[in-house]
């Protein structure tokens, strides 16, 4: 079942989808419920990997609406549905695929746990944060600081957001899964959003995602 996991409540509805199946397989699934257009569009993509994620998200996207949507993007390359009947966001990761649809506003991002986020956190932790972590800070903390600034980057969807000084998480204790806080500091306006994470292992699978998501 490609499906591996899924929320559905009153506001919002998450799925993941784990890219296991052969990709002519996801092919002729995604042959299914698209379009003429869309699938036109998966011709513009060289790496076959990607064109499975982006074929997964429509599928997945598909299943969540419970019905056909065709997403469009706008300037900054923010998705969105024709007629803005609903909010969503997409995220991938290798082999797994990421859609929230909600209400107004939606934000996901997936990683997969890897120390490598370790090397690059200087590019996007800032100093006011680098206080409050302590020194040696584990990974799945600093993947949190991570995917919760591509997730408020996403409800927010502009270019030019600084994830160092425009992007700031509030101090957190970390478990399996939880909610944190992380504020949009723009020149205009500044923005708390409420965000909702968890950390997630296919089943029989040792691989660690982390998912962080947002709604409203
Ligand atoms: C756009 C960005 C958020 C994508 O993140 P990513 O980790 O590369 O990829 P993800 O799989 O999580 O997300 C990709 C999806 O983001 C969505 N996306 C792209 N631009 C977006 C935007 N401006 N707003 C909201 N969503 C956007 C798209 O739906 C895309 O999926 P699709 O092409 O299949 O439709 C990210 O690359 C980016 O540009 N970040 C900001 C600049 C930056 O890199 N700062 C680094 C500081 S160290």
């Amino acid at each position: 079942m490609p499906v591996c996991y899924k929320i559905e409540k009153e506001n919002f509805k998450l799925g993941l989808w784990r890219l296991d199946e052969a990709s002519g397989q996801i092919f002729s699934m995604f042959a299914n419920i698209a379009t003429e257009k869309e699938l036109l569009e998966t011709e513009k993509f060289k790496n076959p990997a990607r064109k499975a994620e982006w074929m997964a998200s429509r599928l997945l996207l598909h299943e969540l609406a419970g019905k056909l949507v065709h997403v469009e993007y706008n300037d900054d390359g923010k998705p969105f549905v024709a007629g803005n009947e609903f909010a969503l966001s997409i995220s991938h990761t290798k082999g797994m695929v990421a859609v929230i649809i909600a209400k107004t506003k939606a934000g996901i991002d997936i990683e997969m746990l890897s120390e490598r986020v370790m090397a690059i956190q200087d590019k996007f932790i800032g100093q006011s944060e680098k206080t409050q972590l302590s020194i040696g800070s584990d990974i799945k903390t600093i993947l949190l600081y991570w995917s919760a600034k591509e997730t408020l980057y996403k409800i927010e969807g502009n270019r030019g957001i600084d994830f160092k000084k425009d992007l700031l998480i509030e101090p957190f204790q970390i478990g399996n899964h939880g909610e944190i806080s992380g504020i949009v500091n723009l020149r205009d306006r500044i923005d708390k959003y409420h965000l909702y994470y968890f950390f997630y292992s296919p089943s029989g699978e040792r691989t660690v995602y982390l998912i962080v998501y947002y709604f409203c």
